[in-house]
């Protein structure tokens, strides 16, 4: 069966499915994304994805007029006729296509993408067991990386650094020398039993997974403190790990080839992993 995307209303074959040359996405990343997983065929924390896509909307005066419910149909149904059980959705809502000029155009006509890919989500359980590296780079991006712009260049070469030195992920690190998060993850560490992540602002991307692990580790009684820390505070950490949708939990064991802690996943990490995957199965069904 030939896999399916979604464009602007219609479900097409992938290999044709096409956006104008024009299209502001393509020229200006003038565009926002979501990728959300698809577990045991169900979609995982779409409601939080939905805010997280309305809000960058209204950021960007993007006026998009389908209702979340029709959203939520149309993601549904992709999955649907894609039958992968375990995936990912790439959905991209750009200001549509006009004659290129910077400015707004004058009667902008929103394009909507929707793309559906299989992804093996129990490697990730494995990955669990050694934990992974990460490298640190200088953060390039600019200053509003809070709204899920498809403008990713910096993560992009980012994470090809992080390729290149055969790490996982690579870190994002200010001029300051606050640890933000990663080309595609939030950032953690532990130290003394408490668990730290960058807080919300306009220099890190509000992940989904992010808050979905706050509200799990408080929930366990795991403290959680929302500040600044910097990347001589993660070198001296007990633990440090990374999340995402593509990676709802991994200890990170290795930073630019130092060891964390132990250089082996850790006792949070260990009490988080079954309180991430439990509520994934909560939500989907899904069991590795
Ligand atoms: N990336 N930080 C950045 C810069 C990200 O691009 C992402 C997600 C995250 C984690 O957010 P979430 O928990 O909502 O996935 C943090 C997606 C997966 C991507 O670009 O493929």
């Amino acid at each position: 069966m030939p896999q399916l995307a979604y464009v602007d209303g219609r479900m097409v074959p992938l290999r044709n499915a096409m956006i104008h040359v024009e299209d502001r996405g393509l020229q200006f990343a003038d565009s926002l994304y979501e990728v959300c997983a698809i577990m045991n065929g169900r979609l995982l924390d779409w409601p939080g994805h939905l805010a997280r896509l309305r809000r960058g909307l209204a950021a960007l005066f993007i006026d998009f007029p389908m209702s979340d419910a029709a959203l939520g149909i149309v993601a549904r149904r992709l999955v649907a006729v894609n039958g992968h059980s375990d995936g990912l959705l790439y959905l991209q809502l750009t200001r549509g296509s006009a004659r290129r000029d910077h400015g707004f155009p004058a009667a902008p006509s929103p394009s909507l993408i929707m793309t559906v890919r299989r992804f093996d989500f129990a490697q990730r359980v494995r990955q669990q067991a050694t934990g992974v590296s990460v490298v640190t780079v200088n953060d390039m991006r600019w200053r509003r990386v809070d709204l899920k712009t498809t403008g990713l260049l910096a993560n992009v070469l980012a994470k090809q650094d992080a390729r290149a030195a055969g790490a996982f992920e690579a870190w994002l690190v200010a001029e300051d020398g606050t640890l933000r998060e990663g080309s595609s993850t939030n950032a953690w560490i532990v130290k003394d039993g408490r668990l730290l992540t960058h807080p919300l602002s306009e220099s890190i991307l509000p992940g989904i997974a992010r808050s979905a692990l706050i509200d799990l580790a408080r929930g366990a009684k795991i403290p959680v403190d929302e500040r600044p820390f910097s990347l001589a505070e993660a070198l001296a950490a007990d633990e440090a790990l990374l999340t995402s949708t593509t990676a709802p939990l991994l200890p990170v064991v290795r930073i630019d080839g130092q060891a964390i802690g132990t250089g082996t996943p850790g006792p949070i990490a260990a009490r988080l992993a079954p309180l991430v995957w439990g509520e994934i199965e909560r939500q989907t069904g899904w069991r590795a």
